[in-house]
């Protein structure tokens, strides 16, 4: 792409729009989870003052139900939808437990294709379900990745291949095999249903948020979202513009060498990029948007941006000198932030108050993808 490709994309009225349907909530099921507690949502005046804005909340995803990022929100409630439906629980009474008493000793493998984060989530549910998963990794994977996967005792299958090929393969691997179940968090043409699942269980993060906004007076006029196949940005999106009484802009942000959304934005249609030359934010660094969230992304999305791996690697050590536990994925967002809050067009686009609050979603620890 080109660098007037990566310039910022502003979609003037995208706030205006409501989602066709309310977004269906995974909170209470997350509830009955071992562990489970709102993550912290931390203020960081340092940041505002730099930004200037009125107030900066970093959503920290570091220590989310026992692993380093945010992706289990989705995975949990997609495996429990799933197996929910395979062996008759009903959606309203589901827990680990529940499933647990009906699989009774019916073999099931989850498998799945990622680039760290949510392989490892599916691997830790078939891990508290006794069930097997298979994950299947692309190029660029931290070794702390991979390790994360094996130590929850699933079966790695690693390739040298780009993340969009992997997650062919791990497709096509389930074909035919009725005890196999794909939770794959992205979606093509005829595989929609599981990925709408894993939508669903982001949005926990966003009522979260909302709660506790609430407690400390504030609501959110700007979110900035790092983005990968878009499922988080959808979830986002789909919960500010039907569920939410707040309607902040929401920026999506991607790495200069993985900016799918900014591609489809500016082509008004689905395009998927050459991500080949990789990036240290490898949870982002995926070609080809989901197509669920594409006319999701295309209606109701204020902003897209594209960071550097540069300018983010400065951003991690940044929050860890502010004693913050941010991996490279999380600190794109903030990188994000100085892209639209130093750009006086692009800010006066947005029409943000003098005095806004920002959201940055820290999705993930250093633990999950620890700088190469
Ligand atoms: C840490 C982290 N942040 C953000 C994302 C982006 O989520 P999505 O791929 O749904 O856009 C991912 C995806 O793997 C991730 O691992």
């Amino acid at each position: 792409m080109t660098t007037t490709d990566l310039a910022p994309f502003t979609h003037p009225g995208a706030r205006e729009w409501t989602a066709p349907e309310p977004i269906a909530s995974a909170r209470a099921f997350h509830r009955t989870l071992d562990g489970y507690r709102m993550s912290p949502l931390v203020e960081v005046p340092a940041i505002a003052d730099e930004l200037g804005v009125g107030r900066v909340f970093v959503k920290d995803e570091s220590q989310r139900l026992g692993l380093p990022a945010f992706k289990i929100l989705g995975a949990s409630w997609a495996v429990a939808t799933a197996l929910a439906l395979r062996f008759g629980v009903s959606l309203d009474a589901v827990s680990l437990e529940a499933l647990r008493a009906s699989m009774g000793d019916s073999s099931v493998t989850l498998v799945t294709a990622t680039d760290g984060n949510h392989g490892r989530a599916v691997a830790h549910m078939a891990s508290l379900l006794g069930i097997r998963a298979r994950v299947y990794t692309p190029k660029g994977v931290s070794q702390a990745a991979r390790d994360g996967i094996r130590t929850e005792g699933a079966e790695l299958i690693e390739s040298d291949a780009e993340y969009d090929d992997v997650v062919l393969a791990a497709a096509a691997s389930v074909a035919g095999r009725d005890s196999e179940l794909l939770i794959q968090d992205t979606s093509w043409p005829g595989y929609d249903r599981v990925p709408r699942w894993i939508v669903e269980g982001y949005t926990t993060l966003f009522s979260e948020i909302d709660e506790q906004l609430a407690a400390v007076d504030a609501a959110p006029d700007i979110v900035f979202v790092p983005t990968g196949v878009g499922s988080l940005i959808q979830a986002a999106i789909e919960y500010y513009r039907g569920v939410s009484r707040s309607r902040p802009a929401i920026v999506c942000v991607e790495p200069t060498a993985a900016a799918c959304v900014l591609a489809s934005l500016r082509a008004g249609e689905l395009r998927s990029v050459d991500t080949s030359a990789g990036s240290i934010m490898t949870g982002l660094c995926t070609g080809t948007t989901s197509r669920i969230a594409w006319p999701t992304l295309r209606d109701g999305l204020d902003a897209a941006v594209a960071v550097e791996d540069g300018s983010v690697r400065a951003a991690v050590a940044e929050f860890t000198g502010l004693g913050r536990d941010v991996g490279p994925c999380g600190a794109s967002a903030l990188v994000g932030a100085r892209a639209v809050f130093s750009d006086a067009d692009v800010r006066g686009r947005l029409e943000l108050p003098d005095d806004a609050a920002v959201i940055l979603l820290s999705t993930e620890g250093l633990a999950a993808n620890p700088l190469p």
